[in-house]
Order: C-alpha cells, then sequence, then structure tokens
C-alpha cells in the first residue's frame, strides 16, 4: 500500500436522512440510480476531486453499507475514508463527521450525498475558494419568479436579482466551523445548511457559480432526473462516409467459357485479360479501392501480381475487402451497371447480386443496358462497367 500524503482538506458526505420524500423504501443513500447508488455517485465525484479525507455520515444500522460503497469508490485511496454514524438532524449529523477529523485538516467541505451528479471540479472550486476567515458555497441564480405567500393568498412579489439557490460542497476553514457549530449546539438551534450556521457565527461566507448537474435528489422526479442524465448517450460522432467509382472495359475473345460478376455463363463468348476478364469484379475493386483512397486495381493486382492470373472474382473482391479492413473501412453499398448486348444479365442478376454481396458483405445490386447500338459494347465488340461504392471509415457499416 502507498502511503499518500496527510491532505489538509476534508469532505464530509453526509448520508443519514431517511429520504421520507423519495419515498422508495429504503435510506435515499442507498437507493439505485443506475447500477449505482446516489451514495456511490456521490463519492465517485468526491474521490475524483483533490486528494482529502472523506467521512461518510451514514444512516445508524447501514454503517457497513457504506462502509462497501466508500470502499468500492476509494478504490486504492481507501485509507482516505472512513464511516460514522449520523443523527436525527442533518445538523448532528454534521457534527458527527466533524468529530472524525484529522489532527491535520484546516478545511472541510460538507456534501450531501443527495448531490450525487455534482462534478468533481465544483467540489475542487469551493475547496480553493475557502480561505482562513470565510467559507464558500455553490450557489444557482433562480429562474423562476417568486412569490411571497400566505396560505393560498399571494400578498407579494420578492426581487429574485437578490437571491440564489445554495448548494454544496460547503467549504469552511475547520476552526471557525468547529466553533460556529459548538455554539449552535449550545444555543440548540438548528440551521437549514452549514453557511446559515456560520455566517450566525459572525463569518463571511461567499458563493461561486454552481452547477445544474449538482442538484439534490429529494423527490422521485429528482430521481428521474438523475437516471436520465447518466442514461444520456455520448455526444454523437458525425461519420462522413465516402464514395468511389470504378470502370472497366473489356473485349470479348480468347477461350473457355465467359465469367462476369462472379458467375461463369456457359456457351457465351468469353472477355480476354489478364485475369478472367470480369469486369463487373474489377470495376468494383476500383470504386472500392477509390472510395477509401488506397491506390487502384493495378496497384493492388495488375501484372506484378501473377498469382492473381486467371482468378474469379472470388479471390479479388475478398482481397480487396480485406484491405478495406485493415484500413479501417466498412462496405455501405456497391452499384453496378453494365452496358452490353450479351449476354443476356437479368435472368441471373439475383444470383449474381447474392454471390458479389456474399463476398464482401454488403448489399451489391447489378443493372444492365444496351446502348442502342452504340459504340463498342452496341457493336458486340465488348462489354463496359461503371461501379460505384459506397465506404465508411472506422469499420462502422451504419450510415
Ligand atoms: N442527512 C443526514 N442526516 C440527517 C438528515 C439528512 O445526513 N439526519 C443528509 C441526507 O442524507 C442528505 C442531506 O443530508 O444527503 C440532505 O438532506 P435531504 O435531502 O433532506 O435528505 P433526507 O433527509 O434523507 O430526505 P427527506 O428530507 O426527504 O427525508
Ligand atoms: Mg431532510
Amino acid at each position: 500500500m502507498t502511503l499518500l500524503p496527510v491532505p489538509d482538506t476534508a469532505v464530509i458526505v453526509v448520508a443519514a436522512g431517511s429520504g421520507t420524500r423519495l419515498e422508495a423504501g429504503a435510506p435515499k443513500a442507498f437507493v439505485g440510480i443506475d447500477s449505482r447508488s446516489i451514495l456511490r455517485h456521490a463519492l465517485d465525484g468526491v474521490f475524483a476531486a483533490a486528494p482529502a479525507q472523506v467521512v461518510v455520515v451514514a444512516p445508524a444500522g447501514h454503517e457497513g453499507d457504506a462502509e462497501s460503497e466508500l470502499r468500492a469508490a476509494a478504490g486504492d485511496r481507501a485509507e482516505l475514508g472512513r464511516v460514522v454514524t449520523g443523527g436525527a438532524t442533518r445538523q448532528e449529523s454534521v457534527a458527527a463527521g466533524l468529530a472524525a477529523l484529522w489532527g491535520d485538516v484546516t478545511v472541510v467541505l460538507v456534501h450531501d450525498a443527495a448531490r450525487a451528479l455534482t462534478p468533481p471540479a465544483l467540489i475542487d472550486a469551493v475547496a480553493q475558494a475557502v480561505t482562513a476567515e470565510s467559507g464558500a458555497i455553490p450557489a444557482m441564480p433562480v429562474v423562476d419568479t417568486l412569490k411571497r405567500v400566505d396560505g393560498e393568498a399571494v400578498i407579494g412579489g420578492v426581487d429574485r436579482s437578490e437571491l440564489a439557490a445554495a448548494q454544496t460542497p460547503q467549504g469552511f476553514p475547520r476552526d471557525l466551523l468547529e466553533a460556529a457549530y459548538a455554539l449552535a449546539q449550545a444555543a440548540g438551534t438548528e440551521y437549514t445548511d452549514d453557511a446559515a450556521l456560520f455566517s450566525a457565527a459572525g463569518h463571511p461566507v461567499r458563493r461561486i457559480e454552481g452547477s445544474a448537474r449538482g442538484f439534490k435528489i429529494t423527490t422521485p422526479a429528482d430521481l428521474e432526473r438523475a437516471r436520465l442524465l447518466l442514461a444520456a448517450p455520448a455526444p454523437a460522432r458525425t461519420v462522413v462516409p465516402r464514395v468511389g467509382v470504378g470502370t472497366d472495359v473489356h473485349a470479348f475473345g480468347g477461350e473457355g467459357s465467359l465469367w462476369l460478376a462472379g458467375l461463369e455463363w456457359p456457351g457465351e463468348q468469353p472477355l480476354s485479360g489478364h485475369s478472367d476478364g470480369d469486369a463487373v469484379a474489377h470495376a468494383i475493386v476500383d470504386a472500392l479501392l477509390g472510395a477509401a483512397g488506397l491506390g487502384d486495381i493495378g496497384e493492388h493486382f495488375g501484372t506484378a501480381h501473377p498469382e492473381y492470373a486467371g482468378a474469379h472474382a472470388e479471390v479479388f473482391l475478398a482481397r480487396t475487402r480485406e484491405i478495406l479492413a485493415e484500413a479501417g473501412f466498412g462496405i455501405g453499398n456497391v452499384s453496378v451497371q453494365l452496358q452490353g448486348n450479351r449476354p443476356k444479365f437479368s435472368p441471373r442478376r439475383a444470383e449474381a447480386q447474392d454471390v458479389l454481396s456474399g463476398i464482401l458483405g454488403a448489399p451489391v445490386s447489378v443493372t444492365a443496358t444496351t446502348t442502342d447500338g452504340l459504340g463498342f459494347p452496341g457493336r458486340g465488340e465488348g462489354i463496359s462497367v461503371m461501379a460505384v461504392a459506397l465506404v465508411v471509415p472506422d469499420g462502422s457499416r451504419t450510415v
């Protein structure tokens, strides 16, 4: 175990309330927000802030539960934490926490476990705002219009520019806070928060900007709000898909069968070429490589690569898929059009699309057209193909 320097700051996390307004059937601190309890979230925040002694004030009978939460949140800083038993009021619970402070502590923060989502940066900011003479609290502007009321009667307005909603942690110089607590206990006065008790002893309190996440979980609606905040997805990253185009032309000629769009076409005139002359497959390869900016078919499969001589579509396309995957690209889809008089494509379109889609693991559609007798496809000299491919960076196929 590493011995940490003894901190001069302590955080008292008061968690001894019963949570009557939450109506959750258990002490509020142990009610789950997600898989973690209110207390665990509060302690996660405290331990993410600058190192401090951490005193958890637990409801009587629940000290063991608090100890487990403390240990889970503290990780290898467990020696900074301890659990004490709370009292009947919040003020008594804070007093129990004060009694457990180490001698070296000079600055004390008092924090409600119920403000479970308070950002660690706010905890640090409060600690830094405390001086030897003054306390510091986070506070939020009041946004609602406020009314002074008497029963059902609205008696008048309240100038909200003079008001702020106090949060925790509230920070104080230890010696003055202890003296103020002694005074309050001697007088038997209950204050609504530590800042009020500290002010009543004649000490100044400064405010710093609070945090919207520092709200107190009091009612079931507050718990729902905390749940929604924790469930909010991380901001979506914009993935821009990339498009590529590829063309290929092969003349009819040579021996053997025609290979086109990954299929063998018995009885049809073959296409000549370095491989099997499958112009559909070759156009697709260029479209995919072009979309990903990974060169072209000549670079990866040209005559410098004799291993591909006579190879069929499956070999080219499977390797292209691999090249893209290695570079972090997923394939969105491919659309291909071939121009030529023969073969008559539509009877085997579904079969061709299945084969090509299967190899690439993404939808491939193939259309075919004649050119009204014009050009080399129209004269029956060969086939011309154009392919368009969509690829997505980071291997994601979600577009
Ligand atoms: N608290 C405490 N000891 C008490 C009463 C309250 O430690 N005797 C703590 C609560 O655990 C909470 C914080 O003070 O973290 C703020 O109190 P509040 O939100 O009022 O919590 P509860 O008193 O538990 O809730 P309720 O008033 O609805 O019963
Ligand atoms: Mg209460």
